[in-house]
């Protein structure tokens, strides 16, 4: 059976975290993950890491290049099991909602929508404006997954790592990838000892 292969799009948004450790978490499960970086995303890991840009390609299976719409990624052709855009700037989610593919995650985001492939956006801003909210209800309304980078704590997260990986978790539940980034909600976790 063909391994299931997920397109990755980091844009630069900040929670660059979020993106690396669905990079991470894929490998771990052994899906691939196709990989576009915008080039504020490559400045956001510099800011907000201590990682390099070239450290965090060398976790996917593949990359292309943003501005290379010679990559099979931005054909409707290319088969995958979803793309995630995370994090998801309000300037590529405006680019998705108004099909201005001027680059290649603004295109290959494109295509999965034409082609009714899951499409799952992670944005992240804050306060919202009235044009962002109308944006992703474009994107909603068009089948994209809106699924804001807003970690749960029901889990009793103690770490960044806790929170992060309860929203990269969401993710892969959106893409039916099984995962054990965080427990699921029981009815006996209500039980325990209160503090
Ligand atoms: C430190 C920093 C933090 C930023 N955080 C956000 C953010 O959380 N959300 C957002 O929509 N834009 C944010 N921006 C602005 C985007 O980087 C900017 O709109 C950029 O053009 C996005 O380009 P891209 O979507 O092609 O990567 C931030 C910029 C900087 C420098």
């Amino acid at each position: 059976m063909a391994k299931t292969r997920i397109i990755v799009g980091l844009s630069g948004a900040s929670g660059i975290l979020y993106g690396i450790r669905l990079l991470e978490a894929a490998r771990e499960l052994g899906v691939e993950t196709d990989l576009i970086m915008t080039e504020t995303a490559a400045r956001m890991i510099e800011i907000e890491t201590s990682l390099t840009p070239e450290k965090v390609t060398a976790l996917a299976t593949r990359i292309h290049e943003s501005g290379d719409f010679t990559s099979p990624l931005a054909s409707g052709g290319y088969v995958h099991q979803g793309m995630v855009v995370i994090p998801c700037s309000m300037k590529t989610i405006a680019g998705i909602a108004c099909g201005f593919a001027d680059n290649l995650l603004l295109r290959a985001a494109d295509c999965a929508l034409k082609e009714h492939r899951p499409l799952v956006l992670v944005p992240r801003e804050t306060p919202l404006s009235v044009i962002h909210l109308r944006n992703m209800l474009t994107l909603a309304d068009a089948g994209a997954v809106i699924l804001p980078a807003s970690p749960g704590f029901y889990h009793r997260p103690e770490t960044i790592r806790g929170l992060v990986d309860h929203v990269v978790g969401k993710v892969l539940d959106t893409l039916s990838i099984e995962h054990h980034l965080y427990r699921k909600w029981r009815q006996e976790d209500t039980e325990r000892k209160k503090y």
